[in-house]
Parts: structure tokens; C-alpha cells; sequence
């Protein structure tokens, strides 16, 4: 089933890049905590394998788990963060990491994509995981650079990627964005984290008080009476009222906007918070925790980011004093 296939290399893919960021850390590194807001790299990486083992193994397979004490170790809500540095040696966690993945391939086998089981459906927990996985490695990573600049000169280094030459940089005029309805987030539910789905109907645009700027108060057409000016970025709306919509306080690349992902996250002014419709997948601590009034949204992704999460929907959240993270802002004035 080409479904397997996909999955398996995406898995393969995101599991490559886990060991060759780890390759060169040692005993030492893996269980050290370099700032008080992240986990040691050991850490990160038992953790990645006690989320697989959990959704695969114990809630679609019925295994019992493989290790109560990884479980305690790696789930955070069970091991506080400063506790994290006691940690089972490097070779024994990249060993469990190592057999937890092999009986995972092996359901995935024989699983059934077209399964209407919630966590199979469109293999969806597997791409939750893909991406869950490739979330760490970017912290991993940002660890490793806290690591390497303790030890030397930190001074920054340039971190384009391929693509992005001068030229685009020395572009950094303002643009001038249209004010216009588009779609924000998404209703791809297999592809997607549960805090970037969103399904607000017609009557709840009518409620969505929050995003009432004068020229908006109105349901959106085709909802409303009124067609769009030509000039707005509106996207296809379903006139049954049932499409999701939203008005975005940024850019768009359609109007000449550059670098607007992969470069470094960029900070908005907007808290995290659920979107009209929100459900909770696969479970309320992935995301609901963070409804806290507390984090703000971060857009575009980073150099760092892989490409599973590489998209404009994804929401990354944060504390906003959170420095050591690959991200900056984008300067936006109105007109
Ligand atoms: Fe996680």
C-alpha cells in the first residue's frame, strides 16, 4: 500500500536526521540541562520514542509498554523538567529508541489506512508522530548550538539556506498587503495538528466578535451581501457557509513578500489559543495546556524546521521572553 510506503520514509527520514544530530553528542551532553527551559538532549530523544510506543504500540496495538520506567522518565507531566537530567546512559536510550521503532514498522505493515479507527484514519497518528518527531529535532538542534556556545566563540553565523542569496535581502522595502478575507487554517484533519484545524460556520463567523474591524463586521461574501473588492486575497468560500475563514493580520508572498518561512520563526502578537471548532488530537496535553493566555504564535518556521512542518498554517507557541529559539519578526506598519 503506497500509504505504508509514505510513511515508512517520512518515518526513516525524520528518524535519520534524530541520529545524525545526536551522532557526535556525548554521554555527558545527552543528560546536560544548558538552560533552565530545555530538556537535556537525551531527554528530547527517549521522549520522541516513549510518544511512538505510546500511540502505536499501546493504543493501536494493545501492546502493554515495553518500559514503565521510560514511561515515568520521558512523559513530561510525570517528570518535572529540573528531574530531567537523570537519565538512563546514551547507548541504553538509543537502544530502546532503536526497538521501539522496529515494532512500530512492523504493525505499520499491516496497517490499514483506509481504517476508520481515529488514530488509523488516514494514518494520521503516524504523521503526528512524523512531525512530533521533526518538532524535537529543531529543539534538539537549538540545544546543541546552547551547547556548542558555551564552549565557543558564539558569535552568529550565517544561517541562509540554499536559495536565499542577497539579492533577496536587500529587497526589504515594506509591501503593501490589501486587507482581505483568506482561509486560516486548515480542514486537512490527517495532515494537521489539532491547533491549527479550524471549522467555524457561518454562525460563528457571526460570533467571532474578536475579528470585527469595521470593514469585517460583515459575514464574509459570499456569505454576505457584498462581493469582495477585486483586490482582496479571497479564497474560495463555500456558499453553504460552511467553509472555514479568517482575516490575517500579515502578509502574504502573493503580494510580494519574502522569506516568509523557512528563514527564521517569526513572533506574532497573537496569544495560542484554539480556534473556533477546536478538538483536542490525540489527546487535550498536546496543545490545550498552552491556552494559557501566556504563549504567543510563532508563523513560517525556521531553517531548522523540516519540511513536514514547514507550512502556513503551522502554529509553533512559545513564552514570549523565550530568546534562545531560531526566531525574529517581521516589521509591519499600517498604511
Ligand atoms: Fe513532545
Amino acid at each position: 500500500m503506497s500509504c505504508v510506503a509514505e510513511i515508512r520514509q517520512a518515518m526513516a527520514e525524520a528518524r535519520a536526521h534524530t541520529l545524525r544530530l545526536v551522532a557526535e553528542v556525548d554521554d555527558a551532553d545527552f543528560r546536560r540541562q544548558i538552560h533552565p527551559d530545555f530538556s537535556p538532549v537525551g531527554w528530547h530523544v527517549g521522549h520522541i520514542g516513549v510518544t511512538e510506543s505510546y500511540w502505536i504500540l499501546q493504543q493501536c496495538k494493545g501492546e502493554p509498554s515495553p518500559s514503565a520506567v521510560y514511561d515515568h522518565l520521558f512523559t513530561p507531566t510525570d517528570n518535572p523538567k529540573p528531574n530531567r537530567v537523570h537519565l538512563p546512559p546514551r547507548a541504553e536510550i538509543l537502544a530502546y529508541l532503536h526497538t521501539v521503532r522496529e515494532r512500530v514498522l512492523a504493525f505499520l505493515e499491516r496497517a490499514d489506512c483506509g481504517s476508520n479507527h481515529p488514530l488509523l484514519k488516514d494514518a494520521s497518528i503516524f504523521k503526528m508522530l512524523i512531525q512530533h518527531e521533526e518538532q524535537h529535532t529543531e529543539t534538539i538542534l537549538l540545544i546543541l548550538h546552547l551547547l556548542a556556545a558555551t564552549r565557543y566563540d558564539s558569535s552568529p553565523s550565517p544561517v541562509l539556506g540554499e536559495g536565499r542569496g542577497e539579492g533577496l535581502l536587500l529587497q526589504n522595502d515594506m509591501v503593501l498587503v490589501p486587507a482581505g478575507l483568506f482561509l486560516m487554517g486548515s480542514n486537512q484533519t490527517a495532515d494537521t495538528l489539532d491547533n491549527e484545524r479550524r471549522l467555524p460556520t457561518e454562525e460563528e463567523w457571526e460570533k467571532a466578535a474578536s475579528w470585527d474591524l469595521e470593514s469585517y463586521r460583515k459575514r464574509p461574501y459570499p456569505w454576505g451581501a457584498d462581493p469582495p473588492d477585486a483586490s482582496t486575497a479571497h479564497h474560495d468560500a463555500h456558499s453553504d457557509g460552511t467553509a472555514p475563514v479568517g482575516r490575517h493580520p500579515a502578509g502574504s508572498s502573493l503580494y510580494g513578500c519574502q522569506d516568509m518561512s523557512g528563514n527564521v520563526w517569526e513572533w506574532t502578537s497573537t496569544w495560542f489559543h484554539p480556534y473556533p471548532g477546536f478538538t483536542a488530537y490525540p489527546y487535550e496535553g498536546y496543545s490545550v495546556p498552552y491556552f494559557d493566555q501566556r504563549h504567543r504564535v510563532l508563523k513560517g518556521g525556521s531553517w531548522a524546521t523540516h519540511r513536514h512542518v514547514l507550512r502556513p498554517t503551522f502554529r509553533n507557541w512559545y513564552h514570549p521572553w523565550v530568546r534562545e529559539i531560531f526566531a525574529g519578526f517581521r516589521c509591519a506598519t499600517d498604511p
